[in-house]
């Protein structure tokens, strides 16, 4: 009897512990662009944090988020965010994402930039979708700060797509952000000699960040590459 009660306890604390690490890493977002890939139809959990740790439970790999509503108890699990998902219903409840990207302020020159870096490498298309659905997109060195201070932002090893392509017009650049067309003079700064050459097969419209002389390249959209999501600025009333 004494060792069954001993068990238990055991076993309530481990219980506790887990659950506890497992919700914490859990941030209740509210999505405004994206809705969240629910993964099935979900159960009735007991509380919010046992939803979180039957969701990676029972999908270790997918469960990016959840939604959890506090009085009908209903725990539908899901995959992050993504583009066309519908946000979620009020039924549904409250919506909480695993390790939500933490965007952090880099200083560039006199001007502050909101990044978030992703190492999981993705299509050109699809990072720039990643990015929207973080209320951000690509990043756009648009400025001669930012030019000036790529290095600042580049992280070694990895070649990491920016917001910049000619998808729409051969040679006609554009960001990501406003789909304007790059400036001429930020052409020839960011570029690396003799680039864009539009190279190999003629089919290299997008461009991305080489860790190794921090200039920028253009490449094949449909190549996988780490890519930088860029939240705008908020003002600062003292700048
Ligand atoms: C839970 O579901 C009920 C019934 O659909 C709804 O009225 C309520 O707003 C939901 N709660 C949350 C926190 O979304
Ligand atoms: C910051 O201020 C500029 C100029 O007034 C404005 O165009 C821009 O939308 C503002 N950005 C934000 C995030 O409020």
């Amino acid at each position: 009897m004494k060792l069954y009660l001993l068990e238990a306890v055991m076993l309530g604390f481990i219980q506790v512990v887990t659950t506890s690490v497992s919700s914490t890493k859990f941030t209740k977002i509210q999505p405004s662009v994206c809705g969240p890939v629910r993964l099935s139809n979900g159960w009735v959990d007991r509380s919010r944090s046992s939803c979180a740790s039957n969701c990676k439970a029972r999908y270790p790999q997918e469960c990016n988020s959840f939604l959890y509503n506090k009085s009908t108890k209903a725990c539908i699990p899901a995959n992050g965010l993504g583009s066309n998902q519908p946000l979620p219903s009020l039924g549904e409840g409250d919506l909480y994402h695993y390790q939500y990207p933490d965007f952090s302020k880099f200083p560039i020159g006199s001007n502050t930039v909101n990044l978030a870096y992703f190492t999981k490498p993705l299509i050109y298309t699809d990072a720039e979708s990643a990015c929207r659905c973080l209320d951000a997109h690509l990043y756009s060195p648009d400025s001669w700060d930012k030019i000036w201070f790529i290095g600042n932002v580049a992280i070694p090893r990895y070649y990491m797509w920016i917001g910049l392509n000619d998808m729409a017009v051969e040679g006609k650049f554009v960001w990501a952000k406003n789909v304007q067309e790059i400036e001429a003079v930020y052409k020839i700064a960011i570029f690396k000699p003799g680039q864009p050459d539009n190279g190999y097969n003629g089919n290299q419209d997008c461009v991305f960040l080489t860790p190794d002389s921090y200039e920028f390249d253009d490449g094949d959209c449909f190549e996988q590459k780490a890519y930088i999501c860029e939240k705008p600025t908020l003002n600062n009333s003292s700048a």
